[in-house]
């Protein structure tokens, strides 16, 4: 946002966006000192310059509503909230944006959950994408059971 809100006055963007679609409940626990921590949405919500639109949505209808909750008064007009699948909301969300709309998507999954399609459908629009690819604890700890699920599915083809 530093960089890319001073243009604004340009009118080179119609808007600066942030889209979170596994975006958990909007705290996290530190696993070694037990304190609580601001997740990803929060964080882009106190960014500065402020993103104008904020897309937030987990599959989980439990954390979206903690995640309002958790949300200040005064952001709720900027932001958005969904349930869903991040592949399905990702569709909704760039149907929503306009060509001349400009942002950032993060994807933070836990091991396997995103495909390829989800950057398929972000990569209509102008978007940077941060990915977390998590690779010492979700692939890891899932490959096993994700290799033989894959093996079995290909064997019943
Ligand atoms: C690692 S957490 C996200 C943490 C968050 N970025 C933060 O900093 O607090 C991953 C989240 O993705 C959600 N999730 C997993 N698969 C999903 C999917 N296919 N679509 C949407 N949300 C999903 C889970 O419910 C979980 O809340």
């Amino acid at each position: 946002m530093t960089a890319m809100a001073p243009k604004r006055k340009d009118g080179l963007w119609s808007e600066l966006v942030y889209i979170d679609l596994l975006a958990g409940p909007g705290r996290g626990v530190d696993r070694e000192s037990g304190r609580e921590f601001d997740g990803s949405p929060l964080r882009a919500l106190n960014v500065d310059p402020p993103f104008d639109r904020v897309f937030l949505s987990d599959r989980n209808a439990k954390f979206v509503r903690s995640l309002e909750r958790r949300i200040r008064a005064s952001d709720r007009s900027r932001v958005n909230f969904r349930v869903g699948d991040c592949h399905a909301v990702a569709k909704q969300v760039v149907a929503d944006l306009s060509r001349k709309a400009l942002g950032l998507a993060f994807a933070d999954p836990e091991g396997f959950e995103v495909t390829l399609s989800l950057f398929q459908t972000l990569a209509a629009r102008r978007l940077d994408v941060l990915y977390l690819f998590p690779g010492a604890i979700g692939i890891v700890r899932n490959c096993r059971q994700f290799a033989s699920l894959d093996f079995h599915a290909a064997a019943n083809e």
